[in-house]
């Protein structure tokens, strides 16, 4: 079996939940990594590089390499450079949102399989530029929308598939977490329109939003109120959103999210059936019209992050790497990840205009 060369670009925050899931997948190994801050990227390949604290996984230590098997993980500055490195198959995008689509683009062009953090694109056009980029080039394109992945998204996902709660009619989700000041310090792109094109909605909030229009099927029309309540001083994006869509079959759809709350509380989810209802905090419980209540406990699951972002990064990057060895479809394709995209669009032209936008 061949083994995937991997690279990572952008070694901030979440370059580590990649890198920690790479040395899992059986049959890929990180070669390269790059950042502009030279610094960064040398911490992420001496961390999980072979003699880092993060070690090598065994199977690579039989590998090409140098007299001990043993690679080191090169390191660049400019992405374009690593881009023409001929020995590398697969790059993942962990850089900041307004850098996915051209970044993607490039790579996809270059003949490399793309891993994309979310959100997939700032604008739908960007979205569809990544996906031509794909189909020119034959290679994978694939959107890190990792909640999908979790044990607890899979049943709720199975439980209204297989029809046993009859029609959705509604659904609602809740994202209130706390970000204080300094983490947009940390990293000036955030909390900027034009380089994270949004604040909680699309940067936060994403999953659980992803998640709901996941499990309630196609919206219709949207109307969003959003604002900046508590944190003036640091951003000019939004820190708290309110939306109310309507889909296909007339279902109404309620999501909150804010950024101002005093930690960072579990998501919650639910979903309102024609012959019953089924709620996710943590847990998910499904309840019947006749009142049987069914509760499936999913907080004893492996969790490989933090646990607010979900445990799904190392499932959804294990199983990106098995479709393109076994020319499987990925499920989180653009296809998947462009629909959010169109939403955040039409909840931000929403609250802008304040008027009802339709898709
Ligand atoms: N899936 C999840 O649960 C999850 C969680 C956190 C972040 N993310 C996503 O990951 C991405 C990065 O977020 P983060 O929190 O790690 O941000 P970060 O600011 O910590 O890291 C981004 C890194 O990209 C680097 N960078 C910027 N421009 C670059 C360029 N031109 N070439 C190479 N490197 C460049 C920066 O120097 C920085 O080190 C975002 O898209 C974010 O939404 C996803």
């Amino acid at each position: 079996m061949r083994e995937f060369r991997s690279a990572v670009i952008g070694c901030g925050l979440i370059s580590k939940n990649h890198l920690k899931a790479l040395k899992n997948v059986k049959g890929a190994r990180c070669v390269a990594v790059c950042d502009i801050v030279r610094e960064k990227a040398e911490a992420a390949a001496e961390l999980y590089g072979p003699e880092g604290s993060e070690g090598v996984k065994a199977e690579s230590l039989a590998g090409a390499g140098d007299a001990s098997g043993r690679d080191e993980i090169r390191v660049y500055e400019d992405y374009g450079e690593l881009l023409k490195a001929p020995d590398i198959d697969v790059v993942h995008i962990c850089t900041p949102h307004y850098l996915h689509a051209d970044m993607a683009v490039e790579a996809l062009l270059g003949g490399k399989h793309v891993l994309c953090e979310k959100p997939m694109a700032l604008t739908t056009k960007d979205a569809r530029r990544m996906m031509e980029a794909r189909d020119k080039s034959g290679k994978y394109l694939g959107i890190c929308f990792q909640n999908r992945y979790n044990e607890a998204s899979k049943y709720m996902k199975g439980l209204l598939e297989g029809g046993e709660l009859g029609a959705v009619m509604g659904g609602r989700g809740q994202v209130t977490w706390n970000r204080k000041p300094e983490y947009y310090a940390n990293s000036p792109w955030r909390g900027r329109w034009a380089t994270e094109g949004g604040g909680v909605l699309i940067n936060q909030a994403i999953h659980t939003f992803d998640l709901l229009q996941w499990l309630t099927g196609p919206v219709r029309c949207v109307e969003a109120g959003m604002g900046t309540r508590r944190l003036k001083e640091a951003i000019e994006v939004e820190d708290t959103v309110d939306i109310l869509m309507t889909g296909m079959e007339g279902q109404r759809i309620l999501f909150y999210a804010s950024n101002c709350y005093v930690k960072n509380a579990p998501v919650e989810l639910e979903l309102v059936c024609e012959k019953g209802s089924v709620k996710m905090v943590g847990n998910v419980v499904v309840t019947e019209r006749d009142g049987r209540v069914t509760t499936k406990d999913y907080s004893s699951g492996q969790v490989l992050g933090k646990d607010y972002w979900g445990s799904g990064h190392g499932f959804l990057i294990d199983d990106f790497y098995q479709c393109i060895r076994e020319g499987r479809e990925f499920p989180v394709s653009g296809e998947e990840a462009v629909v959010s995209v169109r939403l955040l669009e039409a909840v931000y032209g929403s609250a802008r205009e304040g008027r009802v936008v339709s898709l």
